[in-house]
């Protein structure tokens, strides 16, 4: 499935993301520097921040207290369509999904 990132200074990075593969680990490994990921992916840093398009939104797991505790530490304002892009593992159901990430991480 596909997952397209949409980055602070406008660039959108299209990738393919193996199924079980984490927005933030597909991004950072691609070189996507808006997304930092700071923690490696245990939900404890808050530097991978990312708006969820809308019709994605429902189709997401919902976030757990940790995630929502974390996203208040977030650098960047917090909208509705936030979450933790190490939070959202890439499955089938997800292909086409577009984030936009968040203006600062830190
Ligand atoms: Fe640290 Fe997502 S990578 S919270």
């Amino acid at each position: 499935p596909k997952a397209t990132f949409i980055s602070p200074d406008g660039n959108h990075d299209e990738l393919s993301v193996a199924s079980g593969t984490t927005l933030m680990q597909a991004a950072v490994g691609h070189g996507i520097r808006s997304i930092v990921g700071d923690c490696g992916g245990s939900g404890a840093c808050a530097t991978c921040h990312v708006y969820v398009e809308q019709e994605f939104l429902d189709k997401l797991t919902p976030m757990d207290s940790n995630e929502q505790e974390m996203l208040e530490c977030a650098s960047s304002p917090v909208q509705d369509n936030s979450r933790l892009s190490c939070q959202i593992a890439m499955h089938d159901h997800l292909d086409g999904i577009t984030v936009e990430v968040a203006p600062t991480q830190w």
